[in-house]
């Protein structure tokens, strides 16, 4: 079958940077639960290989902490030498299906359920109360120093140098969500005096820039080196989409080669990130404790949400007025006409979350014509699912292999 006109953007390859992707689909990262005590397992090479075997241009390794600190939870991709032979399995069988693979490079900051600490506060961008201290019981955070800002860009440094030698072709710092990074864009917990605050996003956005600027001066004539943002926190006093587009601003002069375009915040809003709430009967079932606890609190502050097909058009269509680099849409990108209106709009890529965890063939579906709507019914409960044995799955389609998540990727 031949492809429709309108989709057949999407199928021709794009310069990220240094790096030529074959067509516009992106996987964007999503926890995966595959790396108990933060080694990654063969279900994460295999999970990652079908996303790459399914069409998907670039598969993106979530959550892949920068420190031991930087971690939110224990068992969480940590970039440090013992992870290189497993990451490194798994970035050889992507490669064997011609997709790029991308490190999601992180840091936590202050939101961190870790039992144990190297200090006594989680780091944030300012001291004071930690409003995701209330669901892991640290309650306050310490304002990052000049030394922690030093060491911290460091660390995204030596990860994003790790990732490289692992055989990562890309990697993706994460300033989205309310990790460390997004603690400095966000009005609600930036309120340094120094010159890494102030009344506008441009003037909050400079610490995140000058670690942007120090990975790609680490790494970047060889590797892409992109960006998740935030085109709205989606909560009162929160970042809005014109805090977006002077965060893309600066992140475009500072020589990004992509932005990732998402919303949402972990704990303020958890899910505008995904437009839909979590319905209670999820809730209740299949979760870890304080992923339960954490659920059944937010549903005190967040308004309901009923799901719509590209969520964040509106917002994201603001920045794509503003810059000129390579953007992502992200949220909600489902269907066909779905991704023929995102190219329309003059979005360089599209990527997927959840309707790739349905149907990591999805790519390819779309292509044959075989697919033109994902059925992926945005009930969210594959996130429930990240702390189970087998991580994260599509419930439609059943639990992973547990015995192979337990297994690590190079043994
Ligand atoms: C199970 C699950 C885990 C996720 N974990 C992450 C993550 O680790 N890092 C991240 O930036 N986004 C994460 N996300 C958010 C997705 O990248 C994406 O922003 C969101 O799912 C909306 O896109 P979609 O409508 O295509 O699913 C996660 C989403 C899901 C469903
Ligand atoms: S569990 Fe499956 S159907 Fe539900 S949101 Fe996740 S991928 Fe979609």
């Amino acid at each position: 079958m031949t492809l429709p006109p309108e989709l057949s953007p999407a199928y021709t390859p794009i310069k990220i940077g240094p790096l030529l992707l074959r067509n516009r689909f992106i996987k964007s990262a999503t926890n995966e639960g595959m790396a108990k005590g933060g080694l990654p397992s063969k279900l994460l090479v295999e999970h990652h290989r079908s996303m790459a075997a399914g069409g998907a241009a670039m598969t993106t390794v979530a959550y892949c902490a920068v420190s031991p600190d930087g971690r939110t939870f224990p068992d969480q991709v940590l970039l440090d030498e013992p992870s290189l032979p497993h990451l490194r399995k798994l970035t050889e069988a992507v490669h064997r299906e011609n997709a790029a693979v991308c490190a999601q490079i992180t840091h936590g900051g202050a939101f961190t359920f870790l039992p144990k600490l190297s200090t006594r506060y989680p780091m944030s961008s300012s001291g004071g109360f930690n409003p995701p201290g209330s669901l892991s019981g640290r309650l306050f955070k310490k304002a990052m120093t000049q030394a922690d800002l030093d060491r911290v860009a460091g660390e995204f440094v030596a990860g994003a140098r790790r990732a490289r030698e692992a055989g990562f072709d890309a990697v993706e710092i994460h300033m989205g969500h309310g990790y460390l990074l997004s603690q400095f864009i966000s009005p609600l917990y930036n309120r340094r005096r120094d010159a890494f605050g102030g009344k506008t996003a441009a003037e909050r956005v400079r610490y995140p820039a000058q670690v942007l600027r120090r990975v790609l001066d680490a790494v970047g004539r060889d590797t892409a080196v992109t960006c998740k943002i935030c085109v709205t926190e989606g909560v009162k006093g929160g970042a809005e989409a014109e805090d977006a587009v002077q965060v893309a601003q600066a992140l475009e002069r500072e020589g990004a080669h992509l932005l990732t375009l998402s919303g949402g915040m972990n704990v303020e809003s958890p899910w505008t990130i995904f437009g839909s709430n979590m319905p209670d009967n999820v809730i209740e079932t299949d979760q870890s404790a304080i992923v339960k606890l954490a659920t059944r609190m937010m549903k005190l502050w967040e308004p309901k949400l009923t799901f719509h097909e590209m969520y964040f058009l509106e917002h994201s269509r603001r920045v794509r007025a503003a810059v000129k680099l390579p953007l992502a849409y992200l949220g909600g990108a489902k269907s066909v006409s779905g991704v023929a209106q995102a190219m329309q709009d003059g979005f360089d890529c599209v990527a997927m979350g959840r309707a790739l965890i349905h149907d990591p063939q999805l790519v390819n579906k779309f292509r044959d014509g075989s697919v033109t709507v994902s059925g992926c019914t945005a009930c969210n409960q594959c996130v429930s699912m990240m702390y189970t044995p087998g991580g994260t799955a599509c419930v439609l389609r059943g639990p992973n292999d547990a015995a192979l998540n337990h297994t690590p990727a190079a043994s």
